[in-house]
């Protein structure tokens, strides 16, 4: 198994006009809805924005000097997690009692595990669509709250951070940056 879809894949500035097909998006959810989740919870959520109506709507979202990369991305998937995620345990987690031990956590700590297995999970996304090809551009940079009162006003589902999908112009890649070395960020007790 090659390694270059963590060593060599940079995180995608400018995309080149090549479309991403709503096959290849089908594609990419079925490797990556096998990722590890709490419980089997899978609490990530996809908003793939696709077309020009969407991507409209999403644009005054994003902050200015992030627009020309978005702009370029043939997809913008919105990663969100689900805030009622317990609402499908029984499919999901038959091996749990019901309430189960999520039902027993104060809100906020529910919300925080199902926010931390969707981001596990979209760590793994990321993973699946350089396996399968396709840059990825993560964005931090956009108005949130903004976002899912847009998208998800009528919804339970809360946006985490926005990923542009397709296929990366490298000439416009920032200089690599620099990693912490093992020493630095890990510890042998
Ligand atoms: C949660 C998250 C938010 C990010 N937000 C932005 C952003 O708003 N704009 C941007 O250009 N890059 C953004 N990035 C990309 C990072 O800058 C990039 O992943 C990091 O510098 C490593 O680059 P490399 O993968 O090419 O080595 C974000 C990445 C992550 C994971």
């Amino acid at each position: 198994m090659t390694l270059d879809i963590f060593t060599e894949a940079r995180s995608a500035k400018v995309f080149h006009d090549t479309p991403v097909t709503v096959d290849q998006l089908k594609s990419l959810y079925e490797v990556a809805k096998w990722a590890p989740s709490e419980s089997n919870s899978c609490p990530m959520r996809l908003t793939f924005v696709h077309s020009d109506a969407a991507k409209a709507k999403l644009r005054p979202f994003i902050v200015e000097p992030n627009r020309p990369k978005s702009d370029s991305a043939p997809v913008i998937a919105i990663v969100a997690y689900d805030s009622a995620f317990t609402d499908h345990l029984a499919t999901l987690a038959p091996h749990l009692p019901s309430p189960s031990y999520f039902d027993q956590m104060p809100p906020d700590a529910r919300e925080w595990s199902g926010f931390r297995s969707a981001n596990l999970q979209a760590g793994m996304l990321i993973a699946a669509a350089r396996a399968m090809g396709l840059d990825c551009g993560p964005l931090g940079g956009f108005d949130r709250a903004g976002v899912d009162q847009a998208f998800y006003a009528d919804s339970t589902w809360r946006t985490s951070f926005l990923l542009m999908l397709g296929h990366a112009n490298a000439e416009e890649n920032y200089p690599r940056g620099a990693r912490p070395d093992f020493e630095q960020a890990c510890e042998l007790l």
